[in-house]
């Protein structure tokens, strides 16, 4: 197969941070096919060979396991090619024409690693230009917009000129080993299927931590916030994949299908739960990993009054059979007390107690995305010789745990989230790809949420930096009797 990827946005922060690096590791892999061309486009004035040494001096940055050597690099580069272009001046199309028609290409996909605000540009330019053909496909990075309306219009316009099927919207999330693992556990294996549901399971918890700040993306950053950088996209494909009904087949509308069912059980908003359920905070000064860290309002590119939300910490609920009364936590932010990422499945107690159990005893299932990749069953066990007496038995039980690491199980060189999603793209699997109808729905449930914001004066609760987000977060969910793991 052949195939030309074009990268739009090809000097900026995804493309080398993620998108060379995926690419590179399919090729050494041996997975990309070898008769493609990756094309960075950009505004900047560059030569290929200039752009090659640009992507190379950006690999000093990846982990050293998974640099190239100059013998791979200049395998790799020959791939490589650039076109200087901006996407927002129709002049420029016709330069685009032409570098494909320097190729014949199997399959073209046309990345667009940009901000969104150039989607629609780039469609009408690629229609009015006539360079649309069936073996197109275009890959549209998150957000998709910065509300409803805005995804709705992006939507429109990309479906006047490509076709659903032609349409590959990314969430990286869906792409990671463990958000598989998930799917196999829960439609791979019968096990705990009886256990999925509101009579067994006693709440859900989503954890996505980050120690990093905005980096150099303040500007961005900024004007986007962690309810539309993380929770309208990630933190809810996360929710439906752990809460979805199974899907009829391994097909991707049969998959996305479920998941949507899943966005549309979310209980709607009230005034009430937005009050009760929603915490919104923003980083203050402190210290991460030993090292003192600014504030987010004197980051880069922030001003010294913003209200941008780097911590979300809320509770939502899904009305069905399965999951009605049991409460979902989703839990995100920026410069917390560590990076991990997980989804805590929280079972019931055993309804009778025959042991002593240690205070809070209940069976708990740990799906760890980062930085491990694994499973975790917590259980009870004897420990030690008990005594019994004719009412209980004497010692307390122990709490241990069943524990999986795929990276040890199956190797640390697995194929990460990108290299997944781009060779999907390749061959045109859009399983692990989200549709526009649920992020639609993603939208509208969120959506109350920054009306609310906007509307409140008070702005987001400080939190120090190196924390685990502000009081409220624990204050939120011990309301129910619960707590985040850390407080446990
Ligand atoms: C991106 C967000 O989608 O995901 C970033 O824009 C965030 O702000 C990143 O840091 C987190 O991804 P990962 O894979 O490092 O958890």
């Amino acid at each position: 197969m052949s195939f030309d990827l074009i990268l739009f946005g090809g000097t900026g922060d995804l493309v080398w941070r993620k998108l060379m690096p995926a690419l590179f590791q399919a090729f050494r892999h041996g997975s990309l096919p070898a008769n493609g061309r990756i094309v960075g486009v950009a505004r900047d004035d560059l030569t290929n060979d200039a752009y090659r040494s640009l992507i190379k001096s950006r690999f000093d940055g990846v982990e050293l396991a998974k640099r190239p050597t100059d013998e791979e690099f200049a395998r790799f580069a020959a791939m490589l090619s650039y076109l200087r272009m901006d996407l927002s001046n129709p002049a420029d199309y016709p330069r685009l024409a032409t570098k494909l028609d320097e190729h014949t290409a199997d399959t073209v996909v046309m990345y667009l690693a940009t901000a969104p605000s150039l989607f629609t540009t780039f469609c009408e330019q690629i229609a009015a230009a006539g360079m649309s053909r069936p073996n197109m496909r275009v890959v549209l990075e998150k957000p998709l917009g910065h509300d409803l309306a805005s995804n709705m219009a992006i939507n429109a316009s990309v479906r006047k000129v490509f076709s659903e099927r032609q349409i590959f919207r990314i969430d990286h999330y869906l792409g990671k080993p463990s958000v598989q693992n998930l799917f196999a556990l829960r439609f791979g294996n019968a096990l705990f299927e009886p256990l999925w549901r509101r009579e067994d399971i006693a709440n859900i918890q989503i954890t996505i931590a980050e120690e990093l700040g905005i980096e150099k993306r303040g500007a961005f950053y900024d004007s986007t916030g962690a309810l539309r950088d993380m929770v309208q996209n990630h933190a809810l494909q996360l929710l439906c994949a752990v809460a979805m009904e199974p899907p009829i087949n391994a097909h991707a509308d049969a998959i996305r299908d479920e998941k949507l069912k899943v966005l549309r059980s979310l209980r709607p908003w009230t005034p009430e739960t937005l009050r009760q359920h929603v915490v919104r905070g923003q980083y203050a000064v402190g210290t991460v990993d030993g090292a003192p860290v600014a504030a987010y309002r004197a980051e880069p590119g922030v001003g010294p009054a913003s209200n941008t939300e780097t911590f979300v910490a809320l509770r939502c609920e899904i009305a069905n059979w399965r999951w009605a009364g049991v409460p979902f936590y989703i839990r995100t932010g920026k410069r917390l007390a560590g990076r991990s990422a997980y989804i805590e499945v929280n079972f019931r107690p055993a309804p009778h107690a025959i042991y002593k159990s240690p205070i809070g005893a209940a069976n708990r299932l740990v799906i760890h995305l980062q930085p491990k990749d694994g499973l975790e069953l917590h259980l009870f066990a004897q420990g030690q010789q008990n005594r019994m007496t004719s009412q209980s038995l004497d010692n307390q039980l122990s709490p241990v745990q069943l524990d999986l690491d795929f990276d040890k199980r199956f190797g640390s060189e697995r194929v990460g989230a990108y290299e997944r999603l781009l060779l999907d793209v390749l061959d045109g699997r859009l399983n692990l790809f989200v549709r526009s109808d649920e992020q639609e729905e993603a939208w509208r449930w969120v959506e109350p949420i920054m009306q609310s914001w906007a509307a409140d004066p008070e702005g987001p609760r400080q939190y120090a930096a190196g924390t685990w987000g502000p009081s409220a977060s624990s204050a939120m969910i011990a309301r129910d009797g619960y707590c985040w793991t850390e407080e446990c």
